[in-house]
């Protein structure tokens, strides 16, 4: 398992040390805010995946998709979202949700719980979605929570920037760590959460990622591993959830903190996988649904959908975001 991400942890090593000795000077000031796993040596240099973003600290959460809104949700509460891994064919007759002015405005709105609310609750929406019956809700619209980005799905825009961007607040990190506010408050309620409930300390290894910065990450994975295994655990740039804001790598940490590779396996990572939902993440690419994901298992990227969502997706037992919404699996690139 990860014995591509190995190999380009060691070889990363190897690359750090050459650079460093080959004298790559100039990108030391960019070190402070970096964003990305130490297993990419580009990335390790180059650090600054957020230029030009303002300062976490002074960062309002926004009212769209807030935790503020959202409280983590129970178990209970998660079997009570119900639902059940299923596709479009299974789902004929669902409601349209965008024939309803209630739903439109709260669509129209920006709030991304309240709209799910006005549908009806997640599995009203999801299902409408899956049946294809809700024509208004646009899966590739970057700012949502529902947004799905993939192999078959580029970011629109390519260079999508999500804005407001925090740090969570209390949780120890690798490197930059930014993300969206919203996912950066409730990915402070996880991290203190586990900490709570015995399972140990979860920092984070990286959150934003802009297009370019993903340039230079995927760049390095090819140089490293190859085209074809580099697309098994490296997005194509405009391609990586990170440039949403949604996803974050999370580590176990105790006295420091490992990498993403060293992840699976931990306390943390088991707790994540039972309890991610209750905060409105879920692991996004998982052990053995390559064929759909298109990337090998990575027990340490959270991708944040809201807690409505990720109470219905854990209690449904779906695997796969492209399931969950019926689209077609994304294995490979079109071109
Ligand atoms: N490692 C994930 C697939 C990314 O690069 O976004
Ligand atoms: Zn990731």
């Amino acid at each position: 398992m990860y014995a591509r991400r190995r190999i380009a942890a060691v070889v990363g090593g190897l690359a750090v040390v050459v650079l460093v000795v080959a004298g790559v000077v100039g990108l030391t000031s960019m070190l402070s805010r970096s964003d990305a796993a130490p297993a990419d040596p580009v990335a390790a240099l180059l650090g600054d995946a957020t230029t030009g973003a303002p300062g976490a600290s002074e960062i309002p959460v926004p009212a769209q998709t807030g935790v503020a809104a959202q409280q983590p949700v129970t178990d209970e509460a998660a079997d009570e979202a119900g639902g059940g891994a299923s596709d479009a064919a299974n789902e004929p007759g669902a409601a349209d949700p965008c024939a309803d002015p209630v739903f439109q405005q709260a669509l129209a709105s920006g709030s991304d719980a309240d709209a799910i609310a006005a549908a009806g609750g997640a599995e009203s929406f999801r299902s409408a979605i899956a049946a294809g019956a809700a024509p208004c809700v646009d899966l590739h619209e970057a700012g949502r929570t529902w947004v799905v980005v993939n192999k078959l799905n580029a970011l629109d825009p390519i260079d999508y920037w999500p804005e407001p961007q925090a740090r969570a607040e209390g949780v120890e990190r690798t490197s930059g760590g930014h993300m969206r506010a919203d996912v950066a408050a409730a990915l402070s309620q996880l991290v203190t959460a586990a900490r709570g409930e015995g399972a140990g300390g979860i920092g984070v290894n990286s959150g934003f990622r802009s297009y370019d910065f993903q340039v230079s990450t995927h760049r390095s994975y090819v140089g490293q591993l190859g085209q074809a295994n580099a697309d098994l655990t490296s997005a194509r740039p405009g391609h990586s959830e990170h440039q949403t804001g949604l996803a974050v790598d999370v580590v176990a940490c105790s006295e420091g903190c490992g990498t993403i590779e060293r992840f699976g396996g931990t306390v943390q990572s088991d707790w994540v996988a039972a309890n991610a939902h209750r905060f409105g993440f879920i692991i996004r690419y998982g052990d053995g649904d390559t064929a759909t994901t298109g990337y090998e298992y990575e027990p340490w990227h959270l991708r944040y959908i809201g807690t409505d969502l990720a109470a219905l997706y854990a209690a449904g037992g779906y695997r796969t975001l492209e399931d969950f919404f019926g689209m077609p699996p994304a294995p490979d690139y079109a071109d």
